[in-house]
């Protein structure tokens, strides 16, 4: 099965110039407690922008590039988003991590969307594309706890695709 898991501002921004724009701790938490054990899929530019590989995941990466060689050992690399969404299926979960392109190619195949979305609008280049609530259904919902180091508000949104 295959879920996406994200986190956006209130429009949609999910980064600048490569990088995230916002340091918020309690969400890397999250994603490390839902993503530890699993796959995890990748564009390649969000690929080469984690300073390592991320302890306890399987690492899969998508580019168009034929002879590409992934900067760490151990990366699955898949030539079509498809491809990857063909194996992601084989297995109980599988999360896209982003980055944009990613996200837009996967979500039509996302049965599961782990959004933190945070109250605030930032300025970026790139972006989570919109989440059809026709297609999908907030399941959850779990405002975070804004402290100094999180100084923004956010929740944990959990969306389901409809049967
Ligand atoms: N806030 C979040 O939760 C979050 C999470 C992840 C990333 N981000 C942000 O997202 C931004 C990066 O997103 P991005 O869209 O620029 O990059 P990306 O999706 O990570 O990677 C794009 C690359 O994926 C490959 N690709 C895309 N479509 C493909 C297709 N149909 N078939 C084969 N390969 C394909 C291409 O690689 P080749 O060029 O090698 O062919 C393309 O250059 C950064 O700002 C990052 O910080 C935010």
């Amino acid at each position: 099965m295959l879920a996406m898991v994200v986190a956006k501002a209130k429009n949609n921004v999910i980064g600048k110039d490569n990088q995230l724009i916002w340091h918020l701790p309690k969400d890397l938490q999250y994603f490390k407690k839902l993503t530890t054990g699993h796959v995890i899929i990748m564009g390649r530019k969000t690929l080469e922008s984690l300073p390592f590989l991320l302890p306890n995941r399987e690492h899969w990466v998508v580019t168009r590039q034929t002879d590409y060689v992934p900067p760490y050992e151990g990366v699955r690399v898949f030539h079509a988003p498809e491809d990857a969404v063909k194996a992601a299926q084989q297995l109980d979960i599988a999360y896209c991590i982003g980055g944009a392109q990613m996200y837009e190619s996967f979500m039509p195949y996302a049965k599961e969307l782990y959004v933190t979305e945070i109250e605030q609008e930032f300025e970026g280049d790139a972006y989570f594309p919109a989440i059809d609530l026709h297609q999908f259904e907030m399941v959850e919902s779990i405002a975070g706890e804004v402290d100094e180091k999180n100084p923004w508000p956010f929740s944990f949104v959990t969306y389901r695709r409809k049967e």
